[in-house]
């Protein structure tokens, strides 16, 4: 695996681009989560075996994934999906309840913004559920236009955007 970034030296984090051969490693963190981190990262209450289904179709269906890995073991992911939208891709993290707020998805996030702009993609974009304030607030903190439609929240990042903040 490639290391794209380090992250501070406490955790001593790495941050890189994975596949198929962390098949079990990615199954055993999404499945590490309880009911209402399972809410927020797939709308609904996944069991233990829709999980496993998802994690083996999300492998070969992603476009972009990426891991933040503390000593070997995966902390936290990113997946990106190309979208039929132009230039827009969907965007999923999921971080280890024993890791969060240690700015993994915050780096995750750079990392799939980097690949978005070198692909060509100007937008990554999420929908949030009403009750996940943790990406919300994520969100919200990486300038994401937000849009309340019925249930969801649709956030979207815009790419190029955020970079030329950035500068
Ligand atoms: C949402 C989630 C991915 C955030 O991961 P994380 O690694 O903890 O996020 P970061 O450490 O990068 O947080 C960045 C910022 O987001 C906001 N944030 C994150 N968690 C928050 C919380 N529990 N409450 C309020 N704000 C929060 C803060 O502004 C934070 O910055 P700060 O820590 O300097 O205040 C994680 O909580 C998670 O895995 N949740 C369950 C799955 C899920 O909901 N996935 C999203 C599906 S799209």
């Amino acid at each position: 695996m490639e290391s794209i970034a380090t992250l501070n030296a406490a955790t001593r984090a790495t941050i890189a681009r994975f596949g198929a051969e962390q098949t079990v490693l990615f199954l055993e963190l999404l499945q590490s989560l309880d009911l209402p981190s399972r809410v927020g990262r797939f709308g609904h209450l996944a069991s233990d075996a829709s999980i496993e289904t998802y994690v083996k179709a999300a492998l070969s269906a992603a476009a972009f994934t990426a891991g933040a890995f503390v000593e070997g073991k995966l902390v936290g992911v990113v997946e990106v999906f190309e979208t039929r939208a132009n230039a827009t891709a969907e965007v999923a993290f999921a971080v280890h309840a024993d890791w969060r707020r240690h700015g993994f998805a915050s780096a995750l996030l750079d990392a799939a913004k980097r690949w978005a702009e070198a692909s060509g993609v100007r937008v990554l974009s999420m929908v949030i559920s009403p009750s996940n304030t943790p990406m919300r607030r994520l969100a919200e903190r990486v300038g994401a236009s937000i849009d309340i439609a019925c249930d969801e929240i649709c956030a979207e990042i815009a790419v190029a955007a955020s970079y030329d903040m950035a500068a």
